[in-house]
């Protein structure tokens, strides 16, 4: 992907941030690798069609300086950011105020600077759920849910959204088994109107417990890579099935081959990186956020 990528030394001055740029940089998206996030197509195009006189740029930000960074850009005058991978977690340290769903999901990947002050907010989960009722028609209450490599950041973003939406069952799989025994302990305190169960991907009764749930999410980092291979057998799925994969580049992966094979219903991450997008928009910009602007400059990304 074409743009700039944006390092701490040019956040120094905003003569040398905007060298050479005719409207000056309001909103960032903060990683580390970051020159390949699609948040710049996605709202870039939503500025320019509000009229908004603001560039979107991209940051590259080392582990440990998110908090300095954050700094940098409120004392730039800018807007807000987007913080994404490995920073999510570090970001909500650095706030002086967090949403439910950031202070919940326990990260944040929308920056709000207001009177001098970082706040931060969790669009993941939200738009995760706004991704199934886009998608599949489909709300999370009283539903029985499998999330697939829960032991990352999607999936406790994903499993945390699911318990706040009410859902009556969530059985998070992972290969290591007890990187999501902490998660589930954790989120069955907080929900108890939700049982969590955890299960591991070499576990014989994954099939029989995978039949008995309506929706199966895909969070792991398998299927990244074309020719990955899927992280449960295809004799999971049943055509009853709706399967989402929160991957949307390849936009099909192994796991949703097999769920296609067994005539479930599939989508992949596309929706979920949209939806969380326009949420982060709406919260820059109250009530603005262009949708389809959104989806169509996504489009030429992914
Ligand atoms: P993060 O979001 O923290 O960067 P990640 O390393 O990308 O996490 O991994 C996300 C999820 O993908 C994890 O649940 C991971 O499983 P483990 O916790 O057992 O490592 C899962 N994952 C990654 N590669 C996998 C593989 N080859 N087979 C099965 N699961 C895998």
């Amino acid at each position: 992907m074409s743009g700039r990528v944006y390092t701490m030394e040019d956040l120094r001055s905003r003569e040398r941030l905007d060298d050479g740029c005719v409207k000056p940089a309001i909103l960032a998206v903060i990683g580390s690798p970051v020159s390949h996030s699609a948040s710049p197509p996605m709202h870039q195009p939503a500025l320019d069609e509000l009229g908004i006189e603001g560039r979107y740029i991209k940051l590259e930000v080392p582990v440990g300086r998110v908090a300095e960074a954050l700094q940098y850009l409120l004392d730039l005058g800018f807007v807000g950011a987007n913080v994404t991978v490995p920073h999510k977690f570090a970001a909500l340290d650095a706030c002086h105020q967090v949403d439910e769903a950031a202070r919940q999901i326990g990260a944040v990947n929308t920056i709000k600077f207001v009177d001098g002050e970082i706040h931060g907010w969790n669009t993941d989960g939200p738009g995760f759920a706004q991704a199934l009722r886009q998608e599949f028609s489909f709300d999370l209450l009283n539903r029985r849910v499998m999330i697939v490599g829960a032991g990352g950041g999607a999936g406790q973003a994903v499993a945390t959204q699911c318990a706040r939406d009410g859902a009556a069952r969530v059985v998070l799989v992972n290969r290591t088994v007890e990187k999501i025994e902490s998660l589930a302990t954790m989120l069955q305190k907080r929900f108890p109107q939700t049982s969590f169960h955890c299960l591991a991907l070499s576990d014989v009764q994954l099939d029989g417990v995978a039949r008995q749930c309506e929706l199966l999410v895909n969070t792991s980092s398998l299927g990244l890579r074309p020719d990955d291979a899927s992280p449960v057998s295809a004799s999971c799925f049943a055509a009853h099935h709706l399967v989402y994969d929160t991957i949307y580049k390849p936009p099909m992966t192994a796991f949703l081959r097999h769920a296609v094979m067994h005539q479930a219903t599939v989508a992949n991450g596309f929706s979920m990186l949209l939806h969380q997008g326009v949420y982060a928009f709406d919260i820059w910009y109250p009530g603005r956020a262009p949708l389809e602007t959104m989806r169509q400059g996504l489009r030429t990304v992914s």
